[in-house]
């Protein structure tokens, strides 16, 4: 059967842990995985824009052995001239793998339901789930460990970043309060799928208005941009975030020693600061370089599981899985 990951729940908390090991691994060892060799070719479309996706997307796959076929917004006859189902069913035929930037979470479900290659989020309205994996594999390596972690996050936590903030650490058992203003907070289905998968973990989940209570021992604190991609037009008024602005007196409300994350890119001075993003508590640079590590465990663990990797790449993942 296909694997894809499409939410950050498309991995059992054990899969979790494997596809963070393999980072690990190929982080230490770049270039010791061949599980795209051939060159075969992973396509990577774009509907917006990317500067880390599009990167550690393309140098990933070229570490794999494979080759990065980059498609930008409105070069593909997808979306306007043709549809998702007649797309998968063209790729599928020549390439290993999928990997869409899109705006509507069902686009990503219908290319999957056609494609028997893996399908890859690369961030939808709905989830980011590959950066999740880079935030994980972050604080895995700054504080040894995920279960039972405290994560807050805050800003506009009703945008993808908060939803796979609280589905991500829900399945890494970590403890995520999530913190907006009215009218900002997650939809009640992503909590509870995100409840849900907490009570099979030993994670908690939380919504809340209060940035206080979700900073109070918090061992990492996360942001993202209070504007998401494609919802400029819509942008709520700075004054609507201030109060959930991730800056010095915030972090001193978290516990010590506390790790900053953004996604990026930042908007310094609105949902972060200067002092905060480029002081001694931010992890925001490994964050990004994560991205390709965890991307790369993630490509070839996916070509494993769905029968689509050649035996050696099978042997390799399994040996370092099972460490
Ligand atoms: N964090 C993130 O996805 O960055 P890009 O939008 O630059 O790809």
């Amino acid at each position: 059967m296909t694997r894809h990951f499409l939410t950050d729940l498309d991995l059992s908390p054990d899969e979790l842990v494997q596809v963070l090991d393999l980072a690990d691994r190929l982080k230490a060892e770049p270039y010791a995985l061949g599980a795209l060799a051939g060159p075969q070719t992973a396509a990577v479309i774009f509907d917006k824009t990317s500067t880390r996706t599009r990167v550690s997307f393309a140098a990933g796959i070229s570490a794999l052995g494979g080759s990065p076929l980059i498609i930008n917004p409105g070069e593909a006859q997808l979306g306007h001239k043709e549809s998702i189902a007649d797309t998968a069913r063209v790729l599928e035929r020549q390439v290993s793998l999928i990997i869409w930037r899109t705006y509507a979470q069902a686009g990503l479900e219908e290319m999957a339901a056609y494609s028997r290659v893996p399908v890859i989020n690369a961030l939808s309205d709905a989830y980011h789930p590959c950066q999740l994996l880079a935030d994980l594999m972050t604080v895995r390596e700054r504080l040894g460990s995920l279960q039972g972690r405290r994560l807050a996050y805050l800003g506009d936590a009703a945008n993808n970043m908060a939803a796979s903030y609280l589905l991500a650490g829900a399945n890494a058992g970590m403890k995520v309060c999530v913190a907006g203003p009215q009218g900002h907070l997650p939809a009640d289905h992503i909590v509870a799928a995100a409840a849900e998968r907490a009570r099979t973990t030993g994670g908690e989940v939380a919504v809340t208005t209060d940035p206080a209570q979700a900073l109070a021992g918090a061992e990492v604190v996360a942001t993202d941009t209070w504007v998401s991609m494609g919802q400029q037009e819509a942008a709520e008024p700075a004054e609507t975030f201030a109060d959930y602005q991730l800056n010095a007196q915030a972090l001193q409300q978290a516990a010590d020693g506390a790790v900053v994350l953004h996604c990026l890119p930042a908007t310094r001075g609105a949902e972060i600061t200067a002092e905060v993003m480029d002081g001694p508590a931010s992890a925001v640079w490994d964050e990004a370089e994560n991205r390709l590590h965890a991307q790369k465990a993630l490509m070839a663990w996916l070509l494993v599981e769905s029968g689509l990797a050649a035996d050696e790449v099978v042997q390799w993942v399994r040996q370092e899985v099972s460490r």
